[in-house]
């Protein structure tokens, strides 16, 4: 397989560059799929959306998109990948709903690596639990873009909810691999995706399941859930956004008062850093009236906790995810 970007090929900076890759894709797309079809996991990221949509263009119900809600989304995703693709692009879309089984599996274990080998393994068997119960399927949809590529032996293999157990044997589609992440979102932009998922920041594929910081409970992963969108919320108000932006949950309580009463409540820690390739990360400052709308909203709403924290490590040696 060839997997070295040509030469000639320009950089895709507009709508109009956009347009001419697109109807190029799509072209090429017919000729490799004809009457097949073709599998997609789409999780909701930048990347299967933009290969959704260009497949979509190409083939319509011949594609079959699969989104697993496997419990460690943010809030709001699994109902936008459903209203965009399914009610907007009129795509044939499997909604699966995974929750218990991921969490029921994740129950207990508090070790990072293994929790996120668990959601690995765990999002493969049921994505070819779903492939196997459907017919006729030639093709293997991927969000391949171009760094992945170059970083295929690098730092984010380990990092990647990847392949496919070998038997599903399929033959891969991969219309982006030869984008670069800017590229991808001027297509996804003119393919008319909404903006909030053509520019999100990147989410890891173990979700919020690396921010409920070591053995996950349901209890806490809701609370987790309604703080990050808080969090996001209130970063998104202002004029430059960080590259990434959200919170962290640990799995350890503090003190706090209510009524007269001492209790015990979880922390929730802000997190915001600024990098070019996530090895090295810096931590902006945020003003003091965005985080302490952060606190207040948090305190006054989410279920259990009881501080804010502002987590101002930067990397080396903090990662950026607390896990
Ligand atoms: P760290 O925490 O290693 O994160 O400084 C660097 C970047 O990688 C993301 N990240 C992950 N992405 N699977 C992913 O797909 C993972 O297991 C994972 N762990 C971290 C992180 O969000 C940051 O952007």
């Amino acid at each position: 397989m060839n997997d070295v970007r040509p030469e000639t090929m320009e950089r895709i900076t507009n709508k109009k560059l956009a347009k001419a890759f697109i109807d190029e894709q799509v072209a090429a797309l017919r000729a490799q799929i004809g009457d097949g079809k073709v599998l997609l996991a789409l999780s909701g990221g930048v990347d299967s959306s933009v290969v959704a949509a260009l497949l979509i263009k190409a083939i319509g119900k011949n594609l079959v998109c699969v989104h697993v809600n496997h419990g460690l989304l943010r809030k709001g995703e699994p109902e936008q990948v459903i209203r965009v693709f399914r009610e907007e692009m009129d795509a044939n879309l499997i909604y699966v709903d995974a929750v218990d089984r991921f969490l029921d599996k994740l129950a207990g274990v508090s070790d990072p690596e293994a929790k996120r080998k668990i959601i690995g393994k765990e999002f493969i068997d049921v994505f070819a639990e779903e492939a196997a119960k459907l017919d006729g399927i030639r093709f293997l949809g991927q969000g391949t873009i171009y760094p992945d590529i170059l970083e295929s032996k690098g730092v984010k293999a380990h990092h990647n909810v990847g392949g496919l157990p070998p038997e599903l044997n399929f033959e891969l589609v991969e219309p982006v691999k030869f984008l670069y992440k800017d590229e991808v979102r001027v297509v996804g932009k003119a393919l008319g995706l909404p903006d909030n998922m053509v520019y999100r920041q990147p989410f890891p594929g173990p979700g919020l399941g690396v921010r409920c910081v070591g053995a996950i409970t349901r209890d806490r992963l809701e609370s987790l859930r309604e703080a990050d969108a808080i969090v996001r919320e209130e970063i998104e108000k202002l004029p430059a956004r960080p590259w990434q932006y959200f919170c962290a949950i640990p799995d350890f309580q503090s003190t706090g008062i209510k009524d007269g009463k001492r209790y015990m409540g979880w922390a929730v820690v802000i997190r915001a850093v600024n990098t070019v390739d996530a090895v090295t990360a810096t931590v902006p400052e945020l003003p003091f009236a965005t985080l302490a709308a952060i606190r207040d909203r948090i305190i006054a709403t989410v279920p259990g906790v009881n501080r804010v924290l502002w987590d101002i490590s930067e990397k080396p040696v903090s990662t950026i995810e607390w896990e």
